[in-house]
């Protein structure tokens, strides 16, 4: 079998939410620079088929809750058996609404979503987007070699400036102060630290939300459209590989211009 080639040849990379959307195309991006490819996700069936849609042979599909603590252990075992190390970490499963959030309430008018949250869901929202980044990064970190890493996080324009409820805005802020700290930490090990924030992308989690909801914001837009998952994907290929060599505790924002830092 010929060695592989591209921007991440023989790297392994572990993405979580896999199973879908931009966890998808990065990972279908990744191998096809080379990348092998640990997809993770809390469905089976999605990281199995995202497994499945992948250029190269020797990918990993793995299941799991990222906000379960003991799952996580179990996948990053798996990992340690098959491959020994990790190179690169992207830390993208997450959701926009939970249920007892008050989503479906705002939507009759019934209020402003901060009232009508239940502790639960702002919680969950949370242990979702920053404690299960906490726990793969550290999990991630225990198993890169001496030749560094690379790390990445997924905020959104909701962490950056509030584009979204409370519970997201805030879970996607705190991977911003996340990224910023483990970068200064890590980045004498070699290991790079950086979040991507896109904005409103073309996935079935921004195809489930009413239309009336996108078509305000598409309108504010410079460039006029919802992006795609692979312009994610390219910025996330972009932080992965070495081409970013001197990049760490930044933040990189595909979101058509309508936030601007
Ligand atoms: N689509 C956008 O416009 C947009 C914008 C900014 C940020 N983001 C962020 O990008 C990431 C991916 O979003 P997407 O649009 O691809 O959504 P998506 O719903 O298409 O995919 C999310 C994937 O994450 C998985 N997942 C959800 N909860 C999980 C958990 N607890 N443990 C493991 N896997 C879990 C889902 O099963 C799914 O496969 C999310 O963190 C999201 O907040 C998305």
């Amino acid at each position: 079998m010929a060695a592989a080639s591209g921007l991440l040849a023989g790297r392994v990379a572990c993405i979580t939410g896999a199973g879908s959307g931009l966890g998808r195309a990065i990972a279908e991006r990744f191998a096809s620079e080379g990348a092998i490819v640990v997809a993770q996700d809390i469905d089976a069936e999605s990281a199995q088929q995202t497994v499945a849609s992948l250029a190269g042979d020797g990918h990993l599909p793995t299941v799991g809750d990222v906000a379960d603590e003991q799952a996580m252990l179990d996948v990053f075992a798996a990992i340690s058996d098959r491959f020994g190390r990790i190179d690169v970490m992207v830390n993208n499963a997450g959701v926009d609404r939970l249920p007892g959030d008050g989503f479906d309430m705002v939507l009759r008018g019934e209020g402003p979503q901060i009232t009508l949250m239940a502790h639960e869901a702002f919680s969950r929202m949370l242990a979702i987007h920053v404690t299960g980044t906490f726990t793969c990064t550290r999990e991630a970190v225990r198993l890169m070699g001496d030749g560094g890493g690379s790390i990445i996080t997924m905020s959104s324009i909701a962490g950056v400036a509030g584009w979204g409820p409370v519970h997201y805005s805030a879970a996607k802020g705190a991977i911003l102060g996340f990224t910023r700290a483990a970068a200064r930490e890590l980045g004498p090990l070699g290991i790079r630290v950086n979040a991507i924030a896109p904005g409103a992308i073309d996935t079935p989690m921004t195809r489930s939300l009413p239309e009336g909801l996108l078509a305000p914001m598409v309108a504010m837009t410079p460039l006029r459209r919802l992006g795609r998952a692979d312009e994610v994907a390219a910025s996330a290929l972009f932080l992965a590989s070495d081409e970013s060599s001197y990049m760490t505790g930044q933040c990189m924002s595909p979101n058509g211009g309508i936030v601007t830092t």
